[in-house]
């Protein structure tokens, strides 16, 4: 069976890189493993050593490791290639309202991604697919995207817009909608009108696929194991708890908070020896004080949420290879078992 490992948290706290530290250890340990990234710096990816495409690669030198990029616009030719007739699937990739709202609607990369994930999981290829999360999802809303976008295509704007039951396409708008967009119509020069109508109702032709695909999907999550990485800044925090509160509805409880980038414990009541520089001084008090910070924070959260916390010292180096990626992940303190 394969196991699915979901790397979350909010904007810029290291999920990419943990997803990528974790998958090296993972498939040194002898797992089959496949680590789908999402944007990652150039610097992570040459550490990693996998030419990233959307196809999942083999390593050359690590035999139980692949990585898969998520690329969101082929995910999103793929998500309609899914869901509707082939010639429809032309006309919505080619449609800019399509292009429009699958790089404007907020949940449509955490779709995106989720799509390509649960792909993976699917065909039983690997014994873990670690799945890194999109900045844009802040946490919880990579699992809450499913049922936003089987409500997009689904929900009630465009029930109002397309009739109740789907509708040829002369009796497409209900009388309100149509005398304003055939005044934009006219303002903007452009049969927008018929391309709105055509994407709308090429939309509305996906929803069956898509809500029983968002089902799936969700089964997914339901079960998928999930690591919350947070910095001990006010920020992501705020992301983790968003995360906690949304949480009975759409994932199991995490299997830890990580909290990435901590100093040392043992830097809190570090004092520089009698007669020391005075600005050493300075400093170390200053680094104890912000160590002392992190630690509170960490077992603040702890407690509050009941949740297991674990740390990834901060590095003054980032990792430049696998052996630092897999170094990482033994430095960390208090993970629990994750295969
Ligand atoms: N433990 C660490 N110590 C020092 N630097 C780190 C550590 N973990 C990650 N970083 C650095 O933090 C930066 C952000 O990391 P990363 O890209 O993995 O974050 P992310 O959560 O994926 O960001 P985004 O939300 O933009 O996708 C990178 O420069 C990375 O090298
Ligand atoms: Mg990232």
């Amino acid at each position: 069976m394969t196991r699915a490992l979901v790397v979350t948290g909010g904007g810029g706290v290291g999920k990419t890189t943990v997803s990528a530290a974790l998958a090296v250890a993972a498939s040194r340990a002898g797992l089959r493993t496949l680590v789908v990234t999402v944007d990652p710096a150039k610097r992570l990816a040459s550490a990693l050593g996998i030419a990233l495409t959307s196809e999942p690669s083999p390593h050359p030198e690590e035999p139980q490791l692949w990585a898969a990029m998520l690329d969101a616009t082929a995910s999103w030719r793929e998500v309609a290639r899914r869901h509707a007739d082939p010639e429809v699937t032309e006309r919505l990739v080619d449609n800019e309202f399509f292009v429009a709202a699958t790089s404007h609607f907020p949940a449509s990369q955490s779709y995106a991604a989720a799509e390509q994930a649960a792909t993976y999981l699917d065909a039983r290829a690997w014994d873990l697919v670690i799945v890194d999360t999109p900045p844009a999802s802040g946490g919880i809303d990579f699992f809450t995207a499913p049922a936003q976008m089987a409500d997009l295509v689904g929900g009630r704007l465009l029930r109002w817009l397309t009739g109740a039951r789907l509708p040829g396409r002369r009796f497409l708008f209900n009388r309100t909608a149509k005398p304003m967009l055939r005044l934009a119509d006219q303002v903007m020069g452009a049969n927008l009108l018929e391309r709105i109508a055509e994407f709308l109702m090429d939309l509305r032709t996906t929803y069956d696929g898509v809500a029983k695909r968002a089902r799936q999907i969700e089964r997914h999550m339901r079960t998928a194991s999930t690591l919350v990485v947070t910095t001990s800044e006010p920020a992501p925090l705020r992301e983790a708890v968003r995360f906690f509160r949304a949480l009975p509805e759409v994932a199991s409880p995490p299997a830890a908070v990580v909290f990435n980038r901590a100093l040392p414990e043992t830097w809190i009541g570090a004092q520089a020896p009698p007669g020391s520089d005075v600005n050493l001084a300075e400093n170390l008090e200053r680094w104890a004080a912000e160590s002392f910070r992190q630690r509170t924070a960490r077992r603040e959260f702890g407690e509050r949420y009941e949740t297991s916390i674990a740390t990834i010292p901060w590095q003054s180096h980032p990792p430049t290879d696998r052996d630092a990626l897999a170094a990482m992940v033994e430095s960390a303190q208090g993970l629990p078992p994750l295969w």
